[in-house]
């Protein structure tokens, strides 16, 4: 059986993901591959409610609950939506992954990093993206575009500091995996993003 291939987006808030994951299915689609869009915290059924009290800043929740309950939604979300689709081999596109934990529980909220890895190897064993674009922008500006559209979850109630803390995050997880990674300036036009990512990923893997 052919198998797919996992690309996630990665990036603070407001680096604009959710437009460059929209993009590249469009493309992908276009040229008649099989494309399935998705995101995490939220994707299944348990992943709707444990999305629910992730995000509701009015239900206090510690560190080690908040890293549990992001990795309860991901071995779902593997098991249940993303394994199945690269099984029938489409081009999986997810909007955050263990990238995600890295950066925001781990460099964010200062949970040992050591452990987050331990925990995804023994839950998610190899399985991992096999590419993955991070759209860096400086924080200031991410949570501004946010704001002006009005969002204010558990996150965007954070203050500067600890999106800084994320950002320099995914920059550090990014230059340890220089193969996986592909680290775009997301102040750039989005047209122009999404050419430069499909253009790599299409190479890479000889589409
Ligand atoms: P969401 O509303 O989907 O925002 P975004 O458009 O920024 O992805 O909220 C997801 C939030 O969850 C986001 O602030 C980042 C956070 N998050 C983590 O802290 N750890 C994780 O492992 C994941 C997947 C997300």
């Amino acid at each position: 059986m052919t198998k797919g291939i996992f690309i996630t987006f990665e990036g603070i808030e407001g680096s604009g993901k959710t437009t460059q994951v929209n993009l590249l299915a469009e493309k992908f689609k276009a040229e008649g591959f099989k494309v399935l869009k998705t995101f995490e915290p939220g994707d299944t059924l348990a992943g709707k409610k444990i999305r629910e009290i992730l995000l509701n800043s009015n239900v206090p929740i510690n560190s080690l609950c908040e890293l549990l309950l992001y990795f309860a939604d991901r071995v779902q979300h593997v098991e249940e939506v993303i394994k199945p689709a690269l099984k029938e081999g489409y081009i999986v596109i997810c909007d955050r992954f263990t990238d995600s934990t890295l950066a925001y529980q781990g460099f964010g909220r200062g949970v040992s990093i050591d452990l987050i890895r331990n925990l995804n190897k023994m839950l998610l064993g190899d399985f991992m993206p096999d590419f993955t674009v991070l759209l860096d922008l400086q924080a200031e500006i991410g949570l501004k575009r946010n704001k002006d559209i009005n969002k204010r979850d558990r996150f965007e109630m954070e203050d500067i500091k600890f999106h800084n803390k994320v950002r320099e995050g995914y920059l550090q997880i990014a230059s340890i995996e220089k193969e996986r990674f592909l680290v775009i300036d997301a102040y750039r036009p989005p047209i122009e993003i999404c050419e430069e990512v499909h253009r790599k990923i299409s190479l890479i893997f000889g589409l």
